[in-house]
């Protein structure tokens, strides 16, 4: 079997291949119309971040874990996000996902529910599997986090106010947390001493903030081609994110601003017009510097991690997410 990630990954391919066939063996329910639908958006073509940072840090720990153990965690951790991901793209009214169709346009909106929340157990029956009391935490309390960041972020549509303050909370929740979450509990898995824990977690939350910030940015100046999923879809939802932020801030006479304030909804002329304008600022650059500034400092953290090939992993990641195109 053939997988499509990152070549910074190459050294744990192996074990991302075993975290897929997990996957795509578990998204059966023995319903044949579900089972084609959930072969859409399990283990279809994601970069497969999350469980890649599992791995290195269990194996980094070099404990002596059960190969199952690891793979199950990963797949536990890539399973949550994907669940996360069904839920989102309903929450978003996102058409396409990895290059495919969403859920709740194939089948509807209640249907895109359950089988989320299928997810979401079987991604629980999986990190139950490690037989650790502190993974299953972890876990739970992630999701719990998730959630939370979810509910801000829809609480924060269109108030501007509310959007700046609350931005880097609500990153952190909706995506940091689920990156740190996933390099605490490989190091806990793998039995790491818990100076290098705690290391791995704060890389986590950090290497997830700039990715979160990149995610932002590509939703105004990505290419909805390689991104598979649309572009724009932001500012369509009133999801006011940091280029917006940026930009707003150094363009506080701009005609645009007071309907975005008001709340109502802008047509997709507006949204085309809207992100050409903060493309064409300093926003994105600036946007761009934040997450910059982010990743080095989750590679300063690395500096409690012992070195070698996996921690070097870790590094080339950090790199990697602040110049994806994807
Ligand atoms: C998308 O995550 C959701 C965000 C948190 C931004 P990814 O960009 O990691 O999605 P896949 O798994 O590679 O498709
Ligand atoms: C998703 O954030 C975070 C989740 C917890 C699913 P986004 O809404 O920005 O992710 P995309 O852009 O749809 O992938
Ligand atoms: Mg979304
Ligand atoms: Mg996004």
């Amino acid at each position: 079997m053939t997988i499509q990630t990152l070549p910074l990954f190459a050294p744990i391919e192996e074990d991302l291949e075993a975290v897929v066939a997990k996957m795509r063996h578990a998204a059966r329910v023995n319903l044949e119309l579900l089972d084609s639908a959930l072969a859409h958006v399990v283990a279809s073509g994601g970069k497969l971040v999350r469980p890649a940072l599992a791995i290195a840090a269990t194996r980094l720990a070099a404990g002596n874990v059960e190969y199952s153990k690891m793979i199950s965690l990963a797949a536990s951790v890539e399973m949550l996000h994907t669940a996360t991901l069904v839920h989102d793209d309903m929450i978003d009214q996102a058409a396409r996902r990895r290059g495919n169709p969403t859920l709740h346009t194939v089948l509807n909106p209640a249907s895109a529910v359950l089988l989320g929340d299928y997810l979401f157990a079987q991604a629980a029956e999986w990190a139950a599997e490690t037989d650790n009391v502190r993974v299953v935490h972890i876990f739970a309390e992630t999701l719990m986090i998730i959630v939370s960041g979810e509910l801000r972020q829809m609480w924060a549509q269109w108030d501007w106010q509310r959007a700046r303050e609350d931005y880097m909370n609500r990153i952190f929740g909706k995506t940091a947390a689920l990156f740190a979450a996933a390099c605490e509990a490989g190091a806990v898995l793998g039995g790491a001493a818990e100076p290098v824990v705690q290391a791995l977690r704060e890389y986590g939350r950090l290497v997830g903030l700039a990715f979160q910030i990149v995610d932002d940015v590509l939703d105004y100046a990505g290419d909805e081609a390689s991104l598979g999923k649309p572009v724009g879809s932001d500012l369509r939802g009133g999801n006011i994110t940091l280029p917006l932020i940026l930009y707003l801030q150094d363009a506080s006479g701009d005609h645009w601003l007071p309907k975005l304030l008001d709340g109502r909804r802008l047509s997709e002329d507006e949204v085309r017009d809207v992100v050409t304008q903060v493309v064409a600022s300093g926003a994105i650059e600036a946007s761009l510097h934040e997450a910059r500034r982010l990743a080095e400092a989750a590679k300063e953290t690395l500096r409690a991690v012992p070195p070698g090939p996996l921690t070097d992993i870790l590094v080339a990641l950090a790199d990697y997410v602040v110049r994806r195109q994807r």
